[in-house]
Protein backbone atom coordinates (compact mmCIF):
# COMPACT_ATOMS: atom_id res chain seq x y z
CA UNK A 1 0.00 0.00 0.00
CA UNK A 2 1.39 3.29 -0.45
CA UNK A 3 2.50 5.25 2.06
CA UNK A 4 -0.15 7.98 1.32
CA UNK A 5 -3.25 5.87 1.39
CA UNK A 6 -2.05 3.97 4.40
CA UNK A 7 -1.94 7.46 5.60
CA UNK A 8 -5.68 8.33 4.79
CA UNK A 9 -7.13 4.96 5.90
CA UNK A 10 -5.18 5.22 9.51
CA UNK A 11 -6.53 8.69 10.07
CA UNK A 12 -9.69 7.63 9.33
CA UNK A 13 -12.71 6.59 11.71
CA UNK A 14 -11.44 2.64 10.78
CA UNK A 15 -12.92 0.88 14.27
CA UNK A 16 -10.13 1.08 17.05
CA UNK A 17 -8.55 -3.06 17.93
CA UNK A 18 -10.61 -3.10 20.98
CA UNK A 19 -8.66 -6.76 21.80
CA UNK A 20 -10.47 -8.91 24.25
CA UNK A 21 -10.55 -6.21 27.02
CA UNK A 22 -9.99 -7.04 30.42
CA UNK A 23 -10.14 -11.11 31.78
CA UNK A 24 -13.63 -11.81 31.85
CA UNK A 25 -14.73 -8.45 29.75
CA UNK A 26 -18.24 -9.34 27.63
CA UNK A 27 -17.91 -8.51 23.92
CA UNK A 28 -21.22 -6.31 22.68
CA UNK A 29 -18.65 -4.96 20.13
CA UNK A 30 -18.66 -7.47 17.05
CA UNK A 31 -20.79 -7.65 14.06
CA UNK A 32 -20.55 -11.31 13.66
CA UNK A 33 -23.85 -13.75 14.38
CA UNK A 34 -22.92 -15.86 17.53
CA UNK A 35 -24.48 -18.71 16.38
CA UNK A 36 -22.26 -21.58 13.72
CA UNK A 37 -22.95 -21.93 10.25
CA UNK A 38 -26.13 -24.12 9.56
CA UNK A 39 -24.79 -27.67 9.49
CA UNK A 40 -26.57 -28.25 6.02
CA UNK A 41 -24.12 -25.65 4.54
CA UNK A 42 -21.17 -27.25 6.30
CA UNK A 43 -22.07 -30.65 5.04
CA UNK A 44 -21.97 -29.58 1.44
CA UNK A 45 -18.68 -28.02 1.76
CA UNK A 46 -17.08 -31.11 3.17
CA UNK A 47 -18.88 -33.34 0.20
CA UNK A 48 -17.55 -30.98 -2.08
CA UNK A 49 -14.04 -30.72 -1.13
CA UNK A 50 -14.08 -34.69 -0.48
CA UNK A 51 -15.08 -35.01 -4.02
CA UNK A 52 -12.01 -33.11 -5.43
CA UNK A 53 -13.87 -29.45 -5.64
CA UNK A 54 -10.22 -28.15 -4.85
CA UNK A 55 -9.42 -26.25 -7.85
CA UNK A 56 -9.53 -23.10 -9.53
CA UNK A 57 -12.72 -21.83 -10.20
CA UNK A 58 -13.74 -20.22 -13.41
CA UNK A 59 -12.99 -16.48 -13.48
CA UNK A 60 -15.72 -14.58 -13.46
CA UNK A 61 -17.48 -16.99 -11.00
CA UNK A 62 -19.56 -20.10 -10.54
CA UNK A 63 -21.97 -20.10 -13.48
CA UNK A 64 -24.54 -22.10 -11.55
CA UNK A 65 -23.97 -19.69 -8.57
CA UNK A 66 -24.69 -17.26 -10.32
CA UNK A 67 -27.90 -18.98 -12.06
CA UNK A 68 -28.80 -19.23 -8.63
CA UNK A 69 -28.84 -16.25 -7.07
CA UNK A 70 -30.10 -14.80 -10.26
CA UNK A 71 -33.40 -16.83 -9.54
CA UNK A 72 -33.32 -16.00 -5.60
CA UNK A 73 -33.27 -12.38 -6.08
CA UNK A 74 -36.57 -12.55 -8.89
CA UNK A 75 -38.23 -14.49 -6.53
CA UNK A 76 -37.73 -12.47 -3.45
CA UNK A 77 -37.28 -9.02 -5.05
CA UNK A 78 -40.26 -10.07 -8.14
CA UNK A 79 -37.31 -8.72 -10.01
CA UNK A 80 -36.77 -10.61 -13.02
CA UNK A 81 -32.87 -10.98 -12.65
CA UNK A 82 -30.12 -12.36 -15.12
CA UNK A 83 -27.33 -14.48 -14.26
CA UNK A 84 -25.09 -11.64 -16.59
CA UNK A 85 -26.12 -8.93 -13.22
CA UNK A 86 -24.67 -10.94 -10.57
CA UNK A 87 -20.90 -10.64 -9.80
CA UNK A 88 -19.61 -13.18 -7.37
CA UNK A 89 -17.20 -11.55 -4.38
CA UNK A 90 -15.27 -12.50 -1.76
CA UNK A 91 -17.56 -11.46 1.15
CA UNK A 92 -19.59 -8.15 0.86
CA UNK A 93 -16.13 -6.03 1.51
CA UNK A 94 -15.11 -6.88 -1.44
CA UNK A 95 -18.22 -6.66 -3.36
CA UNK A 96 -18.20 -3.10 -1.93
CA UNK A 97 -14.72 -2.03 -2.83
CA UNK A 98 -14.88 -3.52 -6.40
CA UNK A 99 -18.04 -1.64 -7.33
CA UNK A 100 -16.60 1.97 -6.02
CA UNK A 101 -13.05 0.95 -7.66
CA UNK A 102 -14.76 0.23 -11.26
CA UNK A 103 -17.38 2.96 -10.72
CA UNK A 104 -15.92 6.18 -9.20
CA UNK A 105 -13.49 8.49 -10.13
CA UNK A 106 -10.47 10.25 -8.01
CA UNK A 107 -12.10 13.89 -7.50
CA UNK A 108 -16.23 12.12 -7.77
CA UNK A 109 -18.48 13.30 -5.17
CA UNK A 110 -19.91 10.73 -2.93
CA UNK A 111 -22.75 11.09 -0.91
CA UNK A 112 -22.89 9.18 2.23
CA UNK A 113 -26.16 9.34 4.72
CA UNK A 114 -24.75 8.70 7.95
CA UNK A 115 -24.64 7.61 10.49
CA UNK A 116 -23.13 4.53 8.42
CA UNK A 117 -20.51 1.97 8.12
CA UNK A 118 -17.68 3.51 7.76
CA UNK A 119 -15.72 1.18 4.90
CA UNK A 120 -17.71 3.59 2.37
CA UNK A 121 -15.47 6.10 2.98
CA UNK A 122 -12.62 4.54 3.82
CA UNK A 123 -13.20 2.93 -0.33
CA UNK A 124 -13.71 7.03 -1.06
CA UNK A 125 -10.77 7.98 0.09
CA UNK A 126 -8.36 5.06 -1.42
CA UNK A 127 -9.57 6.26 -4.64
CA UNK A 128 -9.02 9.88 -4.06
CA UNK A 129 -13.02 11.06 -4.29
CA UNK A 130 -14.80 13.20 -1.93
CA UNK A 131 -17.01 12.13 0.72
CA UNK A 132 -20.01 14.68 1.33
CA UNK A 133 -21.69 13.15 4.34
CA UNK A 134 -25.21 13.62 4.75
CA UNK A 135 -26.96 13.57 8.33
CA UNK A 136 -29.91 11.42 8.85
CA UNK A 137 -32.88 13.25 10.15
CA UNK A 138 -33.54 12.86 14.02
CA UNK A 139 -36.27 10.49 12.78
CA UNK A 140 -33.73 8.52 11.69
CA UNK A 141 -34.75 9.02 7.86
CA UNK A 142 -32.77 10.06 5.06
CA UNK A 143 -31.96 13.87 4.55
CA UNK A 144 -34.04 14.00 1.17
CA UNK A 145 -34.06 17.85 0.39
CA UNK A 146 -30.07 17.61 1.25
CA UNK A 147 -29.47 14.56 -1.00
CA UNK A 148 -31.78 16.56 -3.68
CA UNK A 149 -29.61 19.81 -3.67
CA UNK A 150 -26.11 17.86 -3.74
CA UNK A 151 -27.53 15.59 -6.04
CA UNK A 152 -26.82 17.34 -9.39
CA UNK A 153 -22.63 17.23 -8.91
CA UNK A 154 -22.10 13.71 -7.63
CA UNK A 155 -21.77 10.31 -8.98
CA UNK A 156 -22.79 8.20 -6.42
CA UNK A 157 -24.93 7.66 -2.85
CA UNK A 158 -24.07 4.76 -1.30
CA UNK A 159 -26.75 3.80 1.17
CA UNK A 160 -26.52 0.95 3.85
CA UNK A 161 -29.95 -0.27 4.91
CA UNK A 162 -30.90 -1.93 7.30
CA UNK A 163 -28.44 0.30 8.98
CA UNK A 164 -25.25 -0.58 10.58
CA UNK A 165 -24.72 0.75 13.09
CA UNK A 166 -28.10 2.61 13.85
CA UNK A 167 -30.18 -0.86 13.19
CA UNK A 168 -32.50 1.55 11.47
CA UNK A 169 -34.81 0.43 8.21
CA UNK A 170 -35.13 3.26 5.79
CA UNK A 171 -39.04 3.37 4.91
CA UNK A 172 -40.33 2.96 1.73
CA UNK A 173 -41.25 6.67 1.03
CA UNK A 174 -37.42 7.34 1.17
CA UNK A 175 -36.35 4.54 -1.16
CA UNK A 176 -39.23 5.84 -2.99
CA UNK A 177 -38.43 9.22 -3.41
CA UNK A 178 -34.76 8.33 -3.61
CA UNK A 179 -36.29 6.30 -7.19
CA UNK A 180 -37.26 10.03 -8.11
CA UNK A 181 -34.49 11.76 -7.40
CA UNK A 182 -32.21 9.27 -9.47
CA UNK A 183 -34.46 9.19 -12.25
CA UNK A 184 -34.40 13.08 -12.17
CA UNK A 185 -30.47 12.82 -12.28
CA UNK A 186 -29.10 10.25 -14.71
CA UNK A 187 -25.62 10.41 -13.66
CA UNK A 188 -26.03 9.20 -10.37
CA UNK A 189 -25.77 5.74 -9.21
CA UNK A 190 -27.11 4.29 -5.82
CA UNK A 191 -25.02 2.09 -3.99
CA UNK A 192 -27.37 -0.04 -1.29
CA UNK A 193 -25.05 -1.98 0.69
CA UNK A 194 -27.96 -4.64 2.39
CA UNK A 195 -25.93 -7.14 4.50
CA UNK A 196 -28.71 -7.04 6.33
CA UNK A 197 -31.74 -7.32 4.05
CA UNK A 198 -32.87 -10.81 5.91
CA UNK A 199 -32.53 -9.28 9.46
CA UNK A 200 -36.16 -7.42 10.61
CA UNK A 201 -38.06 -7.10 14.05
CA UNK A 202 -41.91 -6.57 14.74
CA UNK A 203 -42.58 -8.11 10.83
CA UNK A 204 -41.79 -4.32 9.62
CA UNK A 205 -41.17 -4.60 5.54
CA UNK A 206 -37.69 -3.74 4.11
CA UNK A 207 -37.84 -1.98 1.22
CA UNK A 208 -35.02 -3.50 -1.16
CA UNK A 209 -33.11 -0.94 -3.68
CA UNK A 210 -33.53 -3.79 -6.27
CA UNK A 211 -37.26 -2.90 -6.20
CA UNK A 212 -36.88 0.38 -7.81
CA UNK A 213 -37.97 -0.30 -11.04
CA UNK A 214 -37.80 2.97 -12.47
CA UNK A 215 -34.35 3.80 -11.74
CA UNK A 216 -33.03 -0.28 -12.60
CA UNK A 217 -30.43 1.29 -14.48
CA UNK A 218 -28.90 3.08 -11.61
CA UNK A 219 -28.64 0.75 -8.93
CA UNK A 220 -26.27 -1.27 -7.73
CA UNK A 221 -26.94 -3.75 -4.36
CA UNK A 222 -24.27 -5.64 -2.33
CA UNK A 223 -25.17 -8.41 -0.37
CA UNK A 224 -23.02 -10.92 1.70
CA UNK A 225 -23.76 -14.70 3.12
CA UNK A 226 -22.02 -13.31 6.04
CA UNK A 227 -24.77 -12.60 8.45
CA UNK A 228 -28.20 -14.37 6.95
CA UNK A 229 -26.18 -17.80 6.98
CA UNK A 230 -23.76 -16.99 9.74
CA UNK A 231 -21.03 -16.81 7.06
CA UNK A 232 -18.59 -14.60 8.22
CA UNK A 233 -15.53 -16.68 7.69
CA UNK A 234 -16.29 -18.25 4.33
CA UNK A 235 -15.96 -14.70 2.72
CA UNK A 236 -18.58 -14.57 0.22
CA UNK A 237 -20.92 -12.21 -0.96
CA UNK A 238 -22.47 -10.90 -4.43
CA UNK A 239 -23.39 -7.88 -6.18
CA UNK A 240 -26.41 -7.32 -8.58
CA UNK A 241 -26.17 -4.61 -10.78
CA UNK A 242 -27.02 -3.89 -14.62
CA UNK A 243 -24.91 -6.20 -17.07
CA UNK A 244 -22.94 -3.00 -18.36
CA UNK A 245 -21.94 -1.96 -14.71
CA UNK A 246 -21.71 -5.97 -13.26
CA UNK A 247 -19.10 -6.81 -15.76
CA UNK A 248 -17.24 -3.24 -15.06
CA UNK A 249 -17.14 -4.54 -11.54
CA UNK A 250 -16.28 -8.10 -11.95
CA UNK A 251 -13.40 -7.02 -14.07
CA UNK A 252 -11.98 -5.46 -10.59
CA UNK A 253 -12.85 -7.77 -8.72
CA UNK A 254 -10.82 -10.87 -10.87
CA UNK A 255 -7.75 -8.58 -10.96
CA UNK A 256 -7.85 -7.98 -7.39
CA UNK A 257 -8.66 -11.38 -6.08
CA UNK A 258 -8.38 -13.92 -8.84
CA UNK A 259 -11.35 -16.41 -8.54
CA UNK A 260 -13.39 -17.42 -5.20
CA UNK A 261 -12.71 -20.85 -3.87
CA UNK A 262 -14.65 -23.84 -5.57
CA UNK A 263 -15.71 -25.86 -2.54
CA UNK A 264 -17.63 -22.61 -0.60
CA UNK A 265 -19.37 -21.47 -3.74
CA UNK A 266 -20.55 -25.34 -3.96
CA UNK A 267 -21.83 -24.90 -0.09
CA UNK A 268 -23.58 -21.31 -1.32
CA UNK A 269 -25.71 -23.04 -3.21
CA UNK A 270 -27.21 -25.44 -0.68
CA UNK A 271 -27.08 -21.73 1.24
CA UNK A 272 -29.62 -20.43 -0.80
CA UNK A 273 -31.82 -23.69 -0.74
CA UNK A 274 -33.00 -23.43 2.75
CA UNK A 275 -36.12 -22.12 3.20
CA UNK A 276 -36.50 -18.75 4.86
CA UNK A 277 -38.62 -20.56 7.86
CA UNK A 278 -35.33 -22.50 8.08
CA UNK A 279 -33.08 -19.89 8.49
CA UNK A 280 -34.70 -18.05 11.55
CA UNK A 281 -32.06 -15.07 11.20
CA UNK A 282 -34.64 -12.47 12.19
CA UNK A 283 -36.60 -14.51 14.84
CA UNK A 284 -33.46 -15.47 16.92
CA UNK A 285 -32.55 -11.83 16.79
CA UNK A 286 -35.64 -9.93 17.77
CA UNK A 287 -35.78 -11.44 21.29
CA UNK A 288 -32.42 -10.28 22.11
CA UNK A 289 -33.58 -7.06 20.28
CA UNK A 290 -36.36 -6.59 22.93
CA UNK A 291 -34.02 -6.80 25.68
CA UNK A 292 -31.68 -4.42 24.47
CA UNK A 293 -34.96 -2.16 23.99
CA UNK A 294 -36.67 -2.70 27.42
CA UNK A 295 -33.13 -1.91 29.58
CA UNK A 296 -32.31 1.22 27.12
CA UNK A 297 -35.07 2.69 27.01
CA UNK A 298 -35.36 2.83 30.62
CA UNK A 299 -32.25 4.81 31.29
CA UNK A 300 -32.35 8.93 32.03
CA UNK A 301 -29.32 9.48 30.30
CA UNK A 302 -30.44 7.83 27.40
CA UNK A 303 -31.92 8.87 23.78
CA UNK A 304 -32.72 5.83 21.19
CA UNK A 305 -34.89 4.88 18.53
CA UNK A 306 -35.63 1.27 18.36
CA UNK A 307 -33.75 -1.11 16.48
CA UNK A 308 -35.71 -1.78 13.21
CA UNK A 309 -33.12 -4.42 11.94
CA UNK A 310 -29.67 -5.68 11.65
CA UNK A 311 -28.35 -6.74 15.49
CA UNK A 312 -27.00 -3.44 16.56
CA UNK A 313 -28.82 -0.43 18.79
CA UNK A 314 -26.98 2.78 18.76
CA UNK A 315 -28.49 5.13 21.90
CA UNK A 316 -26.90 8.44 22.18
CA UNK A 317 -25.58 9.34 25.99
CA UNK A 318 -25.95 13.00 27.10
CA UNK A 319 -22.93 13.12 28.67
CA UNK A 320 -19.74 15.47 28.31
CA UNK A 321 -17.22 12.84 27.59
CA UNK A 322 -16.59 11.80 23.77
CA UNK A 323 -17.63 8.79 21.93
CA UNK A 324 -14.09 7.28 22.46
CA UNK A 325 -13.63 8.43 25.91
CA UNK A 326 -16.95 6.32 26.82
CA UNK A 327 -16.41 3.36 24.85
CA UNK A 328 -12.99 3.41 26.87
CA UNK A 329 -14.71 3.48 29.93
CA UNK A 330 -16.94 0.85 29.40
CA UNK A 331 -14.04 -1.00 28.62
CA UNK A 332 -12.14 -1.01 31.64
CA UNK A 333 -16.13 -1.73 33.79
CA UNK A 334 -15.82 -5.08 31.59
CA UNK A 335 -18.48 -4.45 28.52
CA UNK A 336 -16.31 -4.07 25.12
CA UNK A 337 -19.13 -1.60 22.74
CA UNK A 338 -17.72 0.83 20.13
CA UNK A 339 -17.73 4.39 19.86
CA UNK A 340 -20.23 6.00 17.42
CA UNK A 341 -17.81 8.44 16.57
CA UNK A 342 -16.26 5.55 14.01
CA UNK A 343 -19.60 5.35 11.89
CA UNK A 344 -19.95 9.44 10.36
CA UNK A 345 -19.65 12.86 12.59
CA UNK A 346 -22.99 12.63 13.82
CA UNK A 347 -22.36 9.03 15.58
CA UNK A 348 -20.08 11.40 18.23
CA UNK A 349 -22.33 11.01 21.67
CA UNK A 350 -23.40 7.48 20.65
CA UNK A 351 -22.27 4.47 21.38
CA UNK A 352 -23.27 1.09 19.30
CA UNK A 353 -24.29 -1.74 20.67
CA UNK A 354 -24.19 -5.41 19.35
CA UNK A 355 -26.82 -7.72 20.61
CA UNK A 356 -25.37 -10.57 18.40
CA UNK A 357 -24.39 -12.34 21.31
CA UNK A 358 -25.83 -15.27 23.93
CA UNK A 359 -28.76 -13.72 26.23
CA UNK A 360 -26.94 -14.49 29.18
CA UNK A 361 -23.88 -12.70 28.00
CA UNK A 362 -26.25 -10.12 26.82
CA UNK A 363 -28.03 -9.47 30.05
CA UNK A 364 -24.37 -8.82 31.67
CA UNK A 365 -23.27 -7.07 29.61
CA UNK A 366 -26.17 -4.72 29.69
CA UNK A 367 -25.84 -4.84 33.44
CA UNK A 368 -22.61 -3.26 33.47
CA UNK A 369 -23.18 -0.91 30.51
CA UNK A 370 -26.15 0.71 33.01
CA UNK A 371 -24.25 0.51 36.46
CA UNK A 372 -21.38 2.53 34.80
CA UNK A 373 -23.27 5.05 32.71
CA UNK A 374 -24.11 6.23 36.01
CA UNK A 375 -20.31 7.43 36.40
CA UNK A 376 -20.66 9.64 32.92
CA UNK A 377 -23.38 11.79 32.80
C1 LIG B 1 -23.16 -2.95 6.60
C2 LIG B 1 -22.13 -3.99 6.29
N1 LIG B 1 -21.80 -4.20 5.02
C3 LIG B 1 -20.86 -5.10 4.68
C4 LIG B 1 -20.21 -5.82 5.65
C5 LIG B 1 -19.12 -6.75 5.20
O1 LIG B 1 -19.49 -8.07 5.32
P1 LIG B 1 -18.56 -9.26 4.82
O2 LIG B 1 -18.26 -10.09 6.02
O3 LIG B 1 -19.40 -10.03 3.86
O4 LIG B 1 -17.36 -8.70 4.17
C6 LIG B 1 -20.51 -5.63 7.00
C7 LIG B 1 -19.80 -6.36 8.05
O5 LIG B 1 -19.91 -6.12 9.22
C8 LIG B 1 -21.51 -4.69 7.33
O6 LIG B 1 -21.86 -4.44 8.60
Amino acid sequence: MSIAVERIISSSRRPKTLGAGKPGAISLAMGEPDSGTPTAIVEAAVNALTSGRTRYAPMAGSPELQHAIAQHTSAKYARPTSAEEIVLTHGGSAGLAATMLALINPGDRILIPEPTYSLYADHAAMIGAEVIWVPNLADGSLDLDTLHQQAADARMIVLCNPGNPTGRVYPDTDLHRLEQLLQDTPNLLLLADEAYADITFDGGTFTSALTLARARGQVICCSTFSKTYAMTGWRLGHVVAPVELANRINTIHRTINGPLSTFIQDAALTALEIPDADLQAAASYQQRRDIVLDLLSGLPAVEMLPPQGAFYAFPKINSSLTSDEMAARFAEAGVLVRSGSEFGPSGEGHIRISFATDVESLKEGLARFASTLKDLV
